[in-house]
């Protein structure tokens, strides 16, 4: 099982002239130790994309599709659970990167 797992990622801006998709079906998974760097031009999603992994997001962004699973469990599930930002299994991740 990989360590962090991010499937059909997807997150919506709705904004006055209507929603914008800054994050569009990102998948990508990484093993502990594995490095993985975003790279792309500016305002192309890639603090958008942290961000929405992190349940990090303020409005008027939000998280409209796809999975994150930390060590097997699903953050998106467990944040609508718990009603924290950050899931109690990556806290300690969210801190060292926020
Ligand atoms: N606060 C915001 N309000 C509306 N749209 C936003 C906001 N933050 C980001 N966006 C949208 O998300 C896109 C991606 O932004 P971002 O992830 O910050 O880009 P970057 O790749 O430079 O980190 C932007 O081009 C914009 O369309
Ligand atoms: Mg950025």
């Amino acid at each position: 099982m990989a360590l962090l797992e991010v499937n059909g990622l997807t997150t919506r801006f709705e904004l006055e002239h209507g929603p914008v998709t800054a994050v569009d079906n990102v998948s990508f998974s990484l093993d502990a130790g594995e490095i993985l760097g975003i790279v792309g031009e500016s305002g192309s999603g890639k603090s958008v994309t942290a961000f929405s992994l992190m349940n990090l997001l303020d409005a008027p962004g939000r998280v409209t599709g796809g999975t994150v699973r930390f060590k097997g469990q699903d953050l998106r599930a467990a944040r609508r659970a718990s009603g924290r930002r950050c899931a109690a299994t990556a806290s300690r991740w969210c801190s060292r990167t926020r």
